[in-house]
């Protein structure tokens, strides 16, 4: 029985999670996958009636009871301090150690790359950023803050133990794939820092005589993922470059509403959810595309063995943005609910 745990969050957050449960439910019934799931009330709704963000007892029971975690979004114009957002999300990404975050990118329609002359068959990569570590911790400070002689610093934090366990991830992730695996990072600006991931890759490739493993500048990689994005296959990096990077990846598919993403403790833990935001500025209006949402749950099937249901709904996917049956971001004119309707119906009859 798989176990899931939902945080819908704020804003589309419960629009696109509804649907990918929906989703979820045809896929069950068609391939047979006993499943339950939990509803949480987490976010700002909670934070602005209770004060809490991630109360501990929640905290446990997501940690202890479940074998997957699906969010929406979190961030509420309400929370200009984004508090609960940050306590909720960067809360499991350490708490869990979820050190992988896992974003493919998949050309499914050449009409929806900004680059010309691209086929599907151009871009297909898989960017493993990692995810704990880095600026990110939000470690630092301010002196003198808010004078002409404020000094602000934020430290960028590196382990060897974190280079090692992402890298091997992403090794193992590049041999089940084409075999290409590409560092990009800043070694030549930020020497200490990167240096160690350059260090750590040079010792584990032996290990991975399948894979061809190769460093670039992450601003050379930026301009090659635009200009030969083909030479792309699994792209590895810190969380700042990973960051980056995956938003530019995301951008030559067709942007954030077909952008699904994994942040894993591989083996141990397991958290899926759209990249985009909680988008409050179509909050209502049924424009909220659900498809990066049902995604992220394809990509829960694959990694729990559900393979066929998996490619069922990928399949599902590529078909409403081939026949244009999307909401307005991608050309179409259907509603959320619409969309979740037609993979419904896809998924019920592959
Ligand atoms: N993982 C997360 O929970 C997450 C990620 C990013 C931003 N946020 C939060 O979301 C709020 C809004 O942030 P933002 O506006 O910078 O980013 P956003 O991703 O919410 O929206 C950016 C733009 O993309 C559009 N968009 C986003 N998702 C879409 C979808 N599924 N379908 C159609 N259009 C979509 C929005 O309408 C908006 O114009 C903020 O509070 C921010 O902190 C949360």
């Amino acid at each position: 029985m798989l176990r899931i745990a939902l945080l819908p969050g704020d804003g589309i957050g419960p629009e696109v999670i509804h649907e990918a449960c929906r989703v979820l439910t045809a896929a069950s019934t068609r391939f047979d996958i006993p499943w339950t799931s939990e509803l949480f009330d987490l976010g700002a709704e909670r934070y602005l009636r209770t004060g809490d963000t991630l109360p501990e007892a929640d905290f446990i029971h997501l940690r202890d009871d479940f074998d997957a975690i699906v969010v929406g979004a979190f961030g509420d114009p309400r929370v200009p301090s984004n508090l609960h957002a940050k306590d909720i999300l960067l809360g499991l990404r350490q708490r869990l150690d979820l050190y992988v975050n896992l974003r493919p990118v998949q050309l499914v329609d050449a009409r929806l790359c900004p680059l010309k002359d691209r086929a599907p068959a151009d871009i297909d990569m898989a960017i493993v950023r990692e995810n704990t570590e880095s600026v990110y911790t939000g470690i630092g400070g301010h002196l003198r803050k808010d004078t002409p002689h404020e000094v602000a610093q934020s430290v960028m934090i590196h382990t060897r133990m974190g280079c090692d366990r992402l890298l091997r991830y992403a090794f193992e992730l590049a041999g089940q794939r084409r075999g290409v695996l590409t560092l990009c990072d800043k070694a030549n600006a930020i020497p200490h820092a990167h240096g160690i991931w350059r260090r750590a890759l040079a010792e584990l490739a032996p290990q991975f005589p399948e894979v061809t493993a190769r460093t670039l500048y992450a601003d050379v990689a930026a301009m090659r993922m635009v200009t030969h994005p083909q030479e792309f296959d699994v792209i590895v990096g810190d969380n700042l470059i990973g960051d980056i990077l995956s938003d530019l990846a995301a951008a030559l598919v067709g942007g954030l509403g077909l952008a699904p993403s994994a942040s894993l403790r591989p083996g141990v833990h397991a958290l899926y959810e759209p990249v985009h935001g909680s988008a409050p500025d179509i909050v209502g209006t049924g424009k909220a595309n659900p498809l990066a949402a049902i995604l992220s749950v394809a990509m829960l099937l694959r990694d729990f063995g559900h393979v066929d249901a998996a490619d069922a709904v990928q399949s599902a996917c590529t078909a409403a943005v081939l026949a244009t049956e999307t909401t307005p971001d991608l050309g179409g004119n259907l509603a959320t609910a619409e969309v979740g309707t037609y993979i419904c119906a896809q998924v019920a009859h592959a």
